[in-house]
């Protein structure tokens, strides 16, 4: 079985847009490769590196979301970067080879910068995030990366350094490949995209009533003020939802409703309500039994890290020889 890695930063709790966006496919990824998924606390600190107060809360967190949505640990390594100390030996050797202009050159790299205003990202470590994302990768030589779009240009510059230390010493590494698929956009409660910083967000750690009460209270067509207004499905954010979530009969259905007015808004939403338990029941059964056991989280991590170190460790090893320091 072909070896998959992927790996996220602990920056708070997960949502739907995660959900669908990323661990959905990690779960379905479980049966058909040999997985590795890690939460990239070294990441989170390149841009909160001066509130670090939090984060050991976040990757517990996150243990317990992947957990719930149904990573399992008898099928897929779950580990932390931080945990394993010969990802930041393989970054330090990679950065020696790894041109400045390069690093520069990363679109992520400026972007984040200008739109991240609150924080000094003109940092060592800032720049050398893609190196460190290459070390994650090409120590478990992992042949592909689940990703979204915002990470092929990471993904490129791996494949580049991967090149580049295989001409220079000798071939050690395999080049990782990204592997995308097409994922629906997943709005918030207000139809923008669904994000912590928009606070427009369906939490995978929200409780039913709370799941509940976030759609009610959603924005839909503002121009359909009374029950009898005929309203437009496409300008209301439930209905964005519905594409997602909900059968395509019911969002015939739903669709027609409104520009009728044949049904109100909130009988719309108590079926969008139906089909996000549907999704959500799982995973808050699951939550209920990993919550009571805070031990086993930190175990099924600290297995999984010890089964991630040994490869990380063998790959160390070749790279020592490869570069032929003295052993
Ligand atoms: N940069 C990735 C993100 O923000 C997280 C990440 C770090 C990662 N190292 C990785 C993803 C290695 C895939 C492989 O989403």
């Amino acid at each position: 079985m072909d070896r998959v890695l992927s790996g996220m930063q602990p920056s708070g709790r997960l949502h739907l847009g995660n959900l669908v966006g990323a661990l959905q496919n990690w779960v379905r990824l479980q049966d058909k490769y040999e997985c590795y998924y890690f939460i990239a606390d070294w990441h989170a600190l390149t841009t909160h590196y001066t509130d670090t107060s939090k984060i050991g809360d976040y990757v517990h967190g996150m243990l317990i979301d992947w957990l719930s949505a149904g990573l399992d640990p008898e099928k897929s390594t779950i580990f932390i970067q931080s945990w394993i100390p010969e990802h930041a030996e393989l970054h330090v050797l990679l950065s020696m080879m790894t041109p400045l202009g390069w690093l520069e050159r990363v679109p992520t790299y400026k972007e984040k910068q200008e739109e991240i205003k609150d924080k000094d990202l003109g940092t060592y470590g800032f720049l050398g995030y893609p190196v460190l994302q290459s070390a994650d990768i090409l120590i478990y030589r992992a042949k592909h990366v689940p990703v979204g779009v915002d990470q092929l240009p990471h993904l490129e510059i791996t494949r580049e350094i991967c090149r580049r230390f295989n001409f220079l010493y000798g071939e050690v590494f395999p080049e990782p490949e990204g592997l995308l698929t097409e994922f629906p956009k997943v709005v918030g409660l207000d139809g923008r995209k669904m994000s912590k910083s928009y606070d427009n967000c369906i939490y995978l750690s929200d409780t039913p009533e709370e799941v509940e009460k976030k759609i009610k209270t959603m924005m839909t067509d503002p121009h359909r003020v009374r029950r009898t207004d005929k309203g437009d499905p496409e300008l209301s954010p439930v209905y964005q939802l519905h594409k997602v979530f909900s059968t395509k009969e019911e969002q015939a259905e739903v669709a027609e409703g409104c520009r009728t007015a044949g049904i109100g808004c909130l009988d719309c939403k108590r079926i969008l309500i139906k089909n996000i338990f549907n999704l959500l029941e799982p995973i808050w059964n699951r939550r209920k039994v990993f919550l009571e056991k805070p031990d086993l989280i930190r175990e099924i991590a600290l297995r999984g890290t010890e089964k991630a170190k040994d490869i990380a460790i063998k790959t160390m090893g070749d790279v020592r020889k490869t570069l032929k320091l003295y052993m």
